[in-house]
């Protein structure tokens, strides 16, 4: 009796040694050590498992969403926060050899958690420390590594010269990695183009493990990770961007109309005028919920926040004709240089200290959120814009962007880069949902609201297919669960609202590079089936 249970014991712990020797994690850092060269850092700085003490504190660092920051969030088997491109390498080849999946990460801005969360054994790349920036001014050009914020970015170029700037995102603290390999729409769009219209090569770790530039990865890659997003086809290293030119001074504003002020009159003129202005005028219009200082009832208040890239005596007589209704003054227009107009966005005060664009948001103030997208190509009726506050107002953490479209937008081809939303659209908007209430249910219940306004916009949106902004990523328009099998049939739901008739070319890409399919996750462009 005793023996057999020391034998039984034995076997046991024999059996459980065996098998975690054995576990594929063992196997991935033993062969990641191997590659790994200790001159550069000592391996321990690079691989974070569970049992270490600031595992956590990595992980949670770079999650933007506290959705996917509960006990119940399925955690990393292993974090390689990686230093060096050979470390990127490593990463790809012993995970692909070892048979687990990797999560890309850069910022940990991506709205579903795509970048830090599977629902099958995973390990998370970061990439947040591989950050560098390098400009040539003399060449209009910049290489700008993944784990770069857009604020790094921002505060450099402005650091170098002011007469020039980078057309991408609003929030400073997305990375190059995913916002650039997305699209990157941004208040320079109009006159610009995308983050990726603007990028002239890049590296790119391949599923073998290989660094490729343009010139060997060919066009169809480079096609496809500028705007159909990286993490189908590999780790990318670092953009080469082109910079654009810039005026020394350009002209902001931040006027704010609540509904007696005419706020829905405002808005159905803005449909009609935003995506018509010169390129260089952006105005954005966010309706967002408050409490009304008098009975602390919810009501709707728009902001209108504009960018204009040129002077305050330009801007005026050219609002003054096409929307005098905003009723600008001269008092709410302020000059500045370019790379303090990116404050604005932020509800940074203009005048603030610069290196403000280089802050990490505090892990410790991370809310929940939940964001969808839709592209609009014929006005809202008044009504329409009425019965939209009104049903907004029942979620007071709840607000839009409302982004024009046009200028340069137009001309550019629907196939020149996978974002294929380009002509005849009056604007996009950005339905954002943001809560802090930690209570059992408000998920659940903040989500149900999301959902109902999305489906209470259905007659004022774009249709068949009903358009969605990859970067404003929404688990709702279809994914594949379990995450590591691509399914054709669920893919091209969200494929084609991503991605129109862009899809096609991006599935052929992706079956080129990487035709066992190591880079997937819930989202991925699927290969063609065999
Ligand atoms: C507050 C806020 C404001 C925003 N404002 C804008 C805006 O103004 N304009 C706009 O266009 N978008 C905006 N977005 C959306 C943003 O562009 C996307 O969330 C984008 O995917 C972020 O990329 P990231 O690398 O910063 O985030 P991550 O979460 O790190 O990555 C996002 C996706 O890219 C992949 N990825 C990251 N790095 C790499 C890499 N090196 N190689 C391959 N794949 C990689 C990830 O795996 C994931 O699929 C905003 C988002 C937030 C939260
Ligand atoms: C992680 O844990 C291992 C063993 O548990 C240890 O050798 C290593 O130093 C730790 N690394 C860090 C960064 O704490
Ligand atoms: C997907 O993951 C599940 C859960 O870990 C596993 O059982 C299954 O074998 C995996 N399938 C493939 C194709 O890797
Ligand atoms: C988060 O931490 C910072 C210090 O790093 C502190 O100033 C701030 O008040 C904290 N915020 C919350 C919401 O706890
Ligand atoms: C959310 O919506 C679902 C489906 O419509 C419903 O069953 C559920 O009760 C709702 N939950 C809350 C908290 O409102």
């Amino acid at each position: 009796m005793e023996l057999s249970l020391v034998l039984t014991t034995l076997t046991i712990v024999t059996f459980i040694s065996t098998v975690t020797s054995q576990s594929p994690i063992q196997n991935f850092v033993s062969c990641f050590s191997k590659f790994h060269e200790p001159s550069h850092s000592p391996i321990t700085q690079v691989i974070y498992t569970p049992n270490n003490k600031t595992f956590s504190t990595i992980l949670n660092q770079h999650i933007r969403n506290k959705r996917f920051k509960l006990g119940s969030t399925p955690k990393p088997l292993a974090i390689i926060t990686a230093k060096s491109a050979s470390d990127v390498q490593a990463t790809v080849k012993c995970a692909k050899s070892n048979n687990i999946q990797i999560r890309i990460r850069s910022s940990g801005h991506d709205f579903e958690g795509y970048s830090y969360v599977s629902d099958v054994p995973f390990i998370i790349l970061d990439m947040f420390l591989i950050n560098g920036i390098n400009i040539d001014i003399h060449n209009e050009v910049a290489w700008v590594e993944s784990g770069a914020t857009i604020g790094k970015l921002y505060y450099t170029i402005s650091k170098t010269s002011e007469f020039y700037a980078f057309p991408a995102g609003i929030c400073y603290s997305l990375c190059a990695g995913g916002h650039f390999s997305g699209g990157g729409y941004g208040p320079l769009t109009r006159k610009f183009g995308l983050a990726a219209d603007n990028i002239v090569d890049a590296k790119i770790v391949d599923v073998n493990g290989k660094i490729l530039d343009r010139k060997a990865m060919g066009e169809d890659l480079f096609w496809a990770i500028t705007g159909g997003g990286g993490a189908s086809f590999g780790v990318i290293l670092s953009w080469k961007i082109k910079l654009v030119k810039i005026p020394n001074l350009v002209t902001v504003f931040d006027v704010t109309k609540t509904l007696e002020e005419g706020a829905i009159d405002l808005v159905y003129k803005w449909q009609l005028i935003a995506s018509k202005m010169p390129d260089e005028l952006f105005i954005i219009a966010k309706p967002r919920v408050v409490k009304n200082a008098k009975d602390g009832k919810n009501v709707v208040q728009v902001h209108f926040v504009g960018l204009f890239v040129g002077t305050n005596e330009k801007l005026l007589p050219l609002i003054n004709k096409n929307f005098p209704e905003l009723g600008l003054k001269s008092s709410d227009c302020h000059q500045l240089p370019w790379v303090r107009s990116t404050l604005i966005w932020n509800g940074i005060p203009t005048e603030a200290n610069l290196k403000a664009l280089l802050d990490e948001p505090k892990a410790n103030e991370t809310v929940y959120v939940k964001a969808q997208s839709d592209i609009l190509m014929k006005p809202i009726p008044k009504e329409g814009i009425k019965a939209i506050f009104q049903k907004m107002i029942e979620d007071d953490t709840f607000f839009m962007y409302w982004i024009p479209y046009g200028g340069i937008m137009n001309k550019i081809s629907t196939s020149a880069k996978p974002f294929p939303n380009r002509k005849g659209i009056l604007f996009m908007i950005q339905y954002s949902n943001y809560w802090r209430e930690d209570t059992p249910g408000t998920i659940e219940r903040e989500i149900n609201f999301s959902r109902s306004l999305f489906k209470f916009m259905t007659p004022y949106v774009s249709n068949s297919p009903r358009g969605a902004i990859m970067n404003y990523r929404d688990a709702d328009i279809g994914a594949n669960l379990p995450s590591n099998v691509t399914k054709m049939e669920i893919s091209k739901v969200y494929g084609i609202k991503y991605f129109k008739d862009n899809f096609g070319r991006l599935v052929n890409a992706k079956t080129k590079v990487d035709p066992d399919n190591f880079f997937r996750y819930e989202q991925s462009i699927p290969t063609k089936l065999k």
